[in-house]
């Protein structure tokens, strides 16, 4: 049976990649908010393709749930999550309480100028400050070489790539594939609020990206119409509202008129009170 250490204390974790790192390791470290499902399980199966010594963190980051998000409702399972990581082969999993990460009077955070105006910062305001914050401070406890990211959250992790070069830190940024589920759902911790006509109805988020592909393989340049086309398709489907539905910049998330390059199409909808997202590139 593989061994796994389970660490809560920042002082812990340290001197855990302290030692690590004396022994010549390289640490691979997949940060998550828990609930793991095959997506989380990919990123750390990549992860191990880098590395020789997998840290897993589960916390659930107060400081990028905004008012009236799912923070408490956030879905866990520590016991069924600490099985699964083990046997993906995690050495050390860090699973600290709130009170570990923001000490009292805590008031340090890391805002980026630009990419958090765009997608879904602009429905979350303060969530790629929080989400930021968190990554820059668990990469100081952890002190990964390699750390990876899944491109089902790309502006997150375009926020940490731009996070990495801004603050210098020594750390490579992998993104890993978005992982489906057999009828092309986008895996996600979320997806475990939806009711079963609910799950049918998020559908649509990922016919609507592959409908986007189409009609821009066969030619189609106006985002106007592309973005008109998956708004229909997800109307079309009760219990949807569209955050928003997006084609733009894959590296600025400036929206684009006419696609003559490849473009993200990013989307995010609420199924009930539950919010999706999804992204595609789309290729000319
Ligand atoms: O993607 C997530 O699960 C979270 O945003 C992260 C990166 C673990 C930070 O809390």
């Amino acid at each position: 049976m593989r061994v796994i250490e389970i660490i809560h204390t920042i002082a812990k974790m340290q001197s855990y990649a302290d030692q690590s790192r004396g022994k010549g390791n390289i640490i691979v470290f997949v940060p998550t908010m828990g609930y793991l499902h095959a997506g989380h399980l990919s990123l750390m199966q990549e992860g191990l393709k880098h590395g020789d010594d997998l840290v897993v963190s589960i916390f659930i980051n107060p400081t990028q749930f905004g008012p009236g998000e799912d923070l408490d409702a956030y879905p866990r399972d520590l016991e069924r999550d600490i099985e699964l990581v083990r046997k993906e082969g995690t050495k050390a999993l860090f699973t600290p309480e709130a009170k570990e990460i923001y000490g009292s009077h805590y008031q340090t955070y890391v805002a980026l100028d630009k990419l958090p105006d765009h997608l879904c910062g602009i429905s979350r305001p303060i969530h790629f400050r929080g989400v930021a914050t968190v990554v820059a401070k668990l990469f100081n406890i952890v002190k990964p070489h390699i750390a990876v990211f899944g491109q089902k959250d790309y502006q997150q992790l375009i926020v940490i790539r731009q996070m990495v070069k801004d603050l210098n830190f020594d750390i490579n940024i992998i993104g890993a594939p978005i992982v489906r589920e057999p009828d092309g759902i986008a895996m996600s911790s979320r997806n475990s609020y939806l009711t079963p006509r609910q799950r049918i109805c998020a559908l649509s988020l990922y016919e609507s990206l592959l409908n986007a592909r189409r009609l821009v393989e066969s030619g189609e340049k106006d985002a106007v119409k592309i973005i008109a086309a998956a708004s229909d398709l997800i109307k079309s489907h009760p219990e949807t509202t569209i955050d928003y539905i997006a084609v733009c910049d894959s590296e600025t998330l400036d929206e684009v008129q006419i696609i003559e390059q490849p473009v993200l199409m990013a989307l995010a909808v609420k199924v009930g009170t539950t919010r999706l997202i999804d992204n595609m590139i789309l290729k000319p």
